[in-house]
């Protein structure tokens, strides 16, 4: 099967899609980046994760060589050459390579864009796939959580260390209130009301976390976004958290303490059956 990478401009196979080494991706994490998923060859929410990228791009002051429509061409090509027809798509932007490795910006920038796409089963998942477990974990990043920033080091710490746990996600957590998942945010349910932090620079503004409080809106369901302790969570009825690349994932155990009775939500199945009918509206959009 075609495994195709766009790299600067040019469309290449995976194996020969090379960077400088001297890309400040490689050397300063001086980059930022999204995954959107892919449904039946189809970009779910795209609008929102550009949206968020033009944001991410604006705050560490780089400018994408090309506007944002010719970039959703350049998605649908190598979404149609991969023929990905379920999956993630990654996409980053480094300041690029420089003579000299100055911290400070190079006179003359020339960001450096990287594409990719990955086969992964996102939609329709068999029910043992749908009970996650989480770790908590002190949150060890920096104070920009809200930039999509490249430099992932704690969370791959943190998410190495809870797979060591036999867990799937690590719930990050600072002055005892949990912040966000490694790669999700997170929520809990108390009393048939959903909780969830409110957005600032403390996490990632999630594009599937936003789609899911519309639905919760929607549906008439109670919300309150401010930040809930770890002992909150291990208390809560369910649990559940969200991204592009695992939608709305329940949660059956956190520090290995059962959440409910150990077995996806009702709410939170509901939920997450919402998002899918959410993400299967884009392939319809796209028909019209
Ligand atoms: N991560 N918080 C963090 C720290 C994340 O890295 C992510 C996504 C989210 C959820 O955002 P969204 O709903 O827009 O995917 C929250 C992606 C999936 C990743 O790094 O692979």
């Amino acid at each position: 099967m075609a495994d195709i990478a766009y790299v600067n401009g040019s469309f290449v196979e995976m194996n020969d899609a090379t960077v400088s080494i001297k890309d400040r991706g490689l050397l300063f994490g001086d980059g930022v980046y999204e995954v959107a998923g892919v449904f039946e060859g189809i970009l779910i929410d795209n609008d929102a994760h550009l949206e968020r990228l033009k944001r991410s791009l604006q705050e560490i002051k780089l400018e994408l060589p090309m506007n944002f429509s010719e970039l959703a061409v350049l998605q649908r090509k190598l979404i149609h050459l991969n023929k990905i027809k379920e999956g993630t798509f990654y996409l980053h932007v480094t300041r690029g390579a420089s003579e000299s490795r100055d911290f400070e910006f190079p006179k003359e920038q020339q960001p450096s864009l990287v594409m990719f796409t990955q086969h992964k089963k996102i939609m329709n998942l068999a029910t043992d796939k749908l009970k996650a477990k989480v770790l908590t974990y002190p949150d060890l990043r920096w104070k920009r959580r809200d930039i999509k920033s490249i430099a992932l080091l704690a969370q791959v710490l943190a998410k190495e260390i809870a797979h060591q746990a036999g867990c799937n996600e690590v719930w990050m957590h600072e002055d005892g209130f949990v912040t966000e998942g490694g790669s999700s945010n997170a929520f809990i349910i108390k009393d048939d009301k959903l909780i969830s932090r409110k957005n600032n620079e403390t996490i990632l503004s999630g594009i599937t976390r936003q789609a899911v409080l519309k639905l919760i809106q929607q549906e008439d369901l109670v919300f309150e976004e401010r930040p809930f302790t770890i002992e909150e969570a291990y208390e809560a009825s369910e649990a559940f958290y969200t991204s592009a690349s695992v939608f709305v994932m329940p949660v059956i155990s956190i520090d290995k303490k059962i959440i409910g009775n150990g077995e996806p939500g009702a709410l939170t199945l509901k939920l997450r059956n919402l998002y899918e009918n959410f993400a299967r509206s884009f392939i319809n959009q796209s028909q019209r």
